[in-house]
């Protein structure tokens, strides 16, 4: 009971003897806990070879899934007691899923792979109780399709594995300057065109090198709904993201009225082959505008998320300044300058968004030029954008690029094989605190929660992935759930510790994560993909 991960928030126990799991185990599910009842025979079922029949309420020695609304949503109390069984309480449906994602934990590596290693061996879940309950309610994390294309697969087996840390949040980063990962029916071309590049930069910007191979893919609408669907299965919710009014060269590939083609020669443009930002930013034009409201009502149709993500992030403003077509529209509008011209078109689609039951969430640049009412911030610039927005009454959710952002560097050594940003450790992101300590506490209500961004620049597939994410996903989870002390006094040593039981679960789910001795062979990279770009910042 102590080896878990995310650390719950009381343990008691070993205090009975345990419970066997056994083919004849039965499963009783109150209404409203299907989903882990589903669940647990489909995952745990099968990496145990049990079938978890149904059975009465109080069968000796079985499964029994319940609400109580003695608990928050999110809570649950698991006990397991060789007399009367394991029961999971939780004071909502995902509190009873977040119960069951801990008995897995509590049976051992072997119910995390998908089949059973030794049929007939019966599991036994150790007599105790756990008591839980997240710190926080938005517990995400960021995945960028655009840059790398993830096919389907990769995203569901995402799904799981942030299930399996009691993550919660989604937030899927679907379009940017090198790609456009979803079928729009209404626009073909933003899939048909933009969703290819023809070749790749191998390694970070400064590097000189190619991948000559087109790269792309995308999913189509079927896919999106079966992603949704799994996650709404695992209690997560998936938060789209369509970046405007920057990062948005692949639609303009796709779609030349989009860009400022009184200025630039948009029909020429092509789905961006390199990293870094394009100075090819949208038109703030009515024809925009209303391209955009139509790829939003088919997002809404497929993403039942409250929130939805508009980017606003890194939109330069070259184009803007010099195009007789921007100057226009902000002197119609009375705009001050550019900043406000963007803040305009953030304004247009908060709007859009309430009038249809929505609300819009952008990254902290949203910020400048005033912010949207009722609009939240995605806070990646470090602490102040969400210091600003929290003390201005706006909902943040934080994750500063210099704590959370997982493309970043694990180790200062030669070895590690993605050259971006800052080094970040493991311990770095476990003392991370999402918390920003100069908010009041009336203001620190405005945290949403946190989120770690996996941005796919350097990592062209899962193993690349994998490798970036993982242990640090499993310290951030700790960071977003558990109810840990202030930085300075948390127990890495411990966390530590507990990792070992952890790495031996991540290895039965085959994650491909950092050792910690660093880089398998495979997992490193020579020459200038192997060197730090970026200087380190100062530290927290
Ligand atoms: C970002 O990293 N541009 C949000």
């Amino acid at each position: 009971m102590t080896e878990l991960i995310p650390a719950p928030r009381a343990v008691a126990g070993p205090d009975h003897t345990g419970v066997p799991l056994a083919p004849d185990t039965t499963l009783w599910a109150a209404p409203g806990t299907e989903t882990t009842e589903r669940w647990l025979r489909a995952t745990l079922g099968a990496a145990l070879g049990l079938p978890l029949r149904p059975g009465p309420r109080d069968a000796p020695g079985g499964l029994r899934l319940l609400l109580d609304d003695s608990l928050d949503p999110e809570a649950y109390r698991l006990t397991a007691d060789g007399e009367r069984g394991v029961e999971i309480r939780g004071g909502g449906p995902a509190g009873v899923f977040w119960g069951a994602q801990t008995l897995r934990q509590l049976l051992g590596p072997e119910a995390f792979r998908r089949a059973p290693l030794r049929p007939g061996r019966t599991p036994v879940v150790p007599g105790g109780t756990v008591e839980d309950a997240p710190r926080f309610r938005w517990r995400g994390m960021m995945l960028d399709v655009a840059r790398h294309f993830m096919p389907k697969d990769g995203v569901l087996r995402y799904l799981d594995l942030m299930a399996a840390h009691k993550l919660n949040v989604l937030h899927f980063h679907l379009t940017d300057d090198q790609g456009w990962r979803v079928e729009i029916k209404r626009h073909p071309r933003l899939t048909e065109a933009g969703s290819w590049r023809a070749r790749t930069k191998w390694g970070h910007r400064a590097s000189p090198l190619w991948d000559d191979t087109p790269h792309g893919g995308f999913y189509t609408q079927d896919d999106i709904r079966e992603i949704v669907a799994y996650a709404a299965e695992r209690h997560i919710t998936v938060v789209p993201e369509i970046d405007v009014p920057g990062h948005s060269q692949a639609a303009i590939a796709a779609y030349p009225e989009l860009g400022n083609n009184d200025v630039v020669d948009t029909a020429s443009l092509t789905v961006w082959d390199t990293w870094g930002v394009s100075e090819n930013v949208l038109a703030p034009t009515d024809t925009t505008l209303r391209f955009y409201e139509g790829v939003f009502e088919e997002l809404l149709d497929l993403f039942p998320s409250r929130f939805i993500h508009v980017g606003g992030d890194e939109c330069p403003k070259t184009q803007w300044r010099a195009s007789p077509v921007a100057q226009a529209r902000i002197r119609e509008l009375g705009l001050a300058d550019e900043d406000e011209l963007q803040s305009w078109f953030i304004r247009h689609f908060d709007s859009w968004l309430t009038e249809r039951g929505r609300r819009l969430i952008g990254w902290d640049e949203i910020l400048e030029g005033g912010l949207a009412e009722g609009a939240a911030v995605s806070s990646w610039r470090g602490y102040a954008g969400g210091v600003a927005a929290a003390r201005a009454g706006h909902d943040v959710v934080m994750c500063p690029e210099q704590q959370v952002y997982l493309d970043h560097r694990q180790d200062a050594g030669e070895d590690e094989p993605v050259p971006i940003g800052f080094v970040r450790t493991l311990e770095d992101v476990y003392r991370f605190e999402p918390v920003p300590a100069e908010l009041m506490p009336e203001e620190a209500v405005h945290v949403l929660g946190t989120q770690a961004n996996v941005w796919t620049e350097v990592m062209e597939n899962q193993g690349r992935v994998d490798y970036q994410v993982f242990p640090r996903l499993a310290a951030f989870a700790e960071v977003a759930w558990s109810a840990l002390p202030a930085p300075g006094e948390r127990d890495f040593a411990g966390f530590e510790q507990r990792l070992t039981a952890h790495y031996r679960r991540l290895d039965a789910l085959g994650v491909a994560y950092r050792r910690p001795g660093g880089p398998l062979p495979w997992q490193r990279r020579p020459g200038i993909l192997g060197r730090p770009i970026d200087g380190p910042p100062p530290r927290q």
